[in-house]
């Protein structure tokens, strides 16, 4: 089995199994931004419910395309359910689900972007073996440049001031101000007191910034990205 960062390829290494993990990737979007519109509430609602729908709806289109060239390519089993529908909930939507902390929108916009990472090296990793057709070369190139123009609308949306700033409980600074404000709120002030007598919230900010900077791999395909960033030749992801 391959491993590439925390996600597994069960199927052997090939140009097939490429094709079928970049179905799989557009399907899980399809499914999560649907689910997304209709999660999204608040004063933006209509606009994210409806910025929403159209990413979601364009997504139809090209799943289509790819399948029809899986099929033309590979046969009907390559595009069978239960293979994509195992990957998509065993190992796309959860990653995905514990990244944005089912915030709607945070998840849209982690999906675009991982979306982008995945068609780089799809991409990539084709063409090095030499499989990239004019019309798989085009279709990829297309559906990366469509996908950049959603980047940019959730882009715009999650730096607007009406956004919900996700609470952040990887970081331990947030966390012991989140601590404090729940102490306060009950009116555990004595507690509040010694924490801040015996300077908590300043050690745990400075161990914090001092901390060993390991990069955190939950992005699918980052722990690749990172380990090849300053290496000319492209490594094959998908080969044993
Ligand atoms: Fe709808």
């Amino acid at each position: 089995m391959k491993r590439i960062s925390h996600i597994h390829l069960q199927v052997s290494a090939s140009n097939k199994a490429v094709l079928q993990f970049l179905l799989c990737s557009l399907r899980a979007a399809h499914w999560l931004h649907w689910t997304s519109h209709w999660q999204v509430k608040g004063k933006s609602f209509y606009g994210d419910h409806t910025l929403l729908d159209r990413i979601y709806n364009s997504l139809i289109e090209e799943i289509d395309s790819l399948a029809e060239k899986l099929v033309a390519e590979f046969g009907s089993e390559s595009v069978d359910p239960a293979p994509q529908a195992q990957m998509m909930a065993n190992k796309l939507i959860p990653i995905v689900e514990a990244k944005s902390m089912r915030d709607p929108i945070l998840r849209a916009l982690f999906v675009e972007e991982s979306l982008q990472k995945i068609f780089k090296i799809s991409y990539e990793v084709l063409k090095q073996r030499g499989f990239l057709s004019l019309g798989m070369d085009d279709y990829i190139m297309s559906i990366a440049n469509a996908h950049e123009t959603n980047l940019y609308l959730l882009r715009q949306r999650t730096e607007s001031p009406m956004s919900k700033k996700a609470f952040n409980k990887e970081n331990p600074t947030e966390l012991i101000n989140q601590l404090i404000k729940v102490l306060r709120k009950n009116a555990m002030n004595e507690l509040v007191d010694y924490l801040y007598k015996n300077k908590i919230p300043q050690k745990v900010n400075q161990g914090w910034r001092e901390r060993k900077k390991t990069p955190i791999h939950s992005d699918p395909f980052q722990k690749y990205f990172d380990e090849n960033e300053d290496k000319n030749k492209m490594k094959d992801p998908f080969k044993y």
